[in-house]
């Protein structure tokens, strides 16, 4: 079974496809790590933004993976751990700059779906429900007002000791929402038979318990 999670950013994906997924004993996989990880490599290489040809071999060249532990994800790139390396504000605005790439998202979307042949699997991003994985068992559209989004995105980067400051937080999640709704490419939408969960004023023990109830009444026990 393949559940889908897909919505804006600051929306709680993560740390509910974690969770999620640790409930079912299923496989999480971020799918925008994956995007992180071609833009933190693209920049270690200096390669620009308008060097599609060579973004786009990156993006097919690399060897990425995750491997869960305890209530950890963690990430490895050509077997460097860029876990952490990635959360940066520099780096998500280059992630979503650099998703805008047709030979970037081909490569990754081809990457996504081999590692979605088992099953067994929750993967979250902006485009897995309508592109990625159409025929997912189960999809979820997760939002949450931007305010909230953007104080969430704001204690994620102090917790990991980034100094910033909120109204920089609040305009970086604004600007990520209109570059990643308006692209040209599987802009991220909601996909038609997806269900939305508003997660404003849900804690994510919250949200993890609907989407679990929803996915028993929809599929039956996973
Ligand atoms: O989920 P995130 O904030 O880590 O994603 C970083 C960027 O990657 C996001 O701004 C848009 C892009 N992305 C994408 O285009 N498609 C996905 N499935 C996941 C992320």
């Amino acid at each position: 079974m393949i559940i889908a999670i897909d919505g804006p950013s600051g929306a709680g994906k993560s740390t509910v496809a974690r969770a999620l997924a640790q409930r079912l004993g299923y496989q999480y996989v971020d799918t925008g790590a994956m995007y992180r990880a071609v833009a933190w490599k693209a920049k270690r290489e200096s390669i620009g933004i308008e060097d599609e040809s060579s973004l786009q071999e990156l993006a097919s060249s690399l060897r990425l993976s995750f491997v869960t532990e305890g209530e950890k994800l963690r990430f490895f790139c050509d077997q460097e751990e860029i876990t952490e390396a990635i959360r940066t504000p520099e780096i998500s605005h280059l992630a979503s700059e650099i998703s805008k790439k047709k030979g970037v998202r081909e490569a990754l979307v081809k990457k996504q779906r081999e590692m979605g042949k088992e099953g067994g699997m929750v993967f979250e991003g902006r485009d897995i429900g309508t592109i990625v994985f159409p025929g997912a068992d189960i999809k979820f559209y997760l939002t949450a007002s931007v305010e909230e989004r953007g104080r969430r995105r704001f204690k994620e980067l102090l917790e990991k000791g980034i100094q910033v400051d909120f109204y920089e937080t609040l305009r970086e999640v604004i600007e990520r929402d209109r570059n990643d709704m308006t692209r040209e490419l599987s802009p991220l939408k909601r996909a038609g038979d997806a269900i939305e969960i508003d997660s404003t004023h849900l804690s994510i023990e919250e949200v993890v318990g609907e989407m679990y109830r929803l996915i028993l009444e929809k599929i039956g026990n996973p």
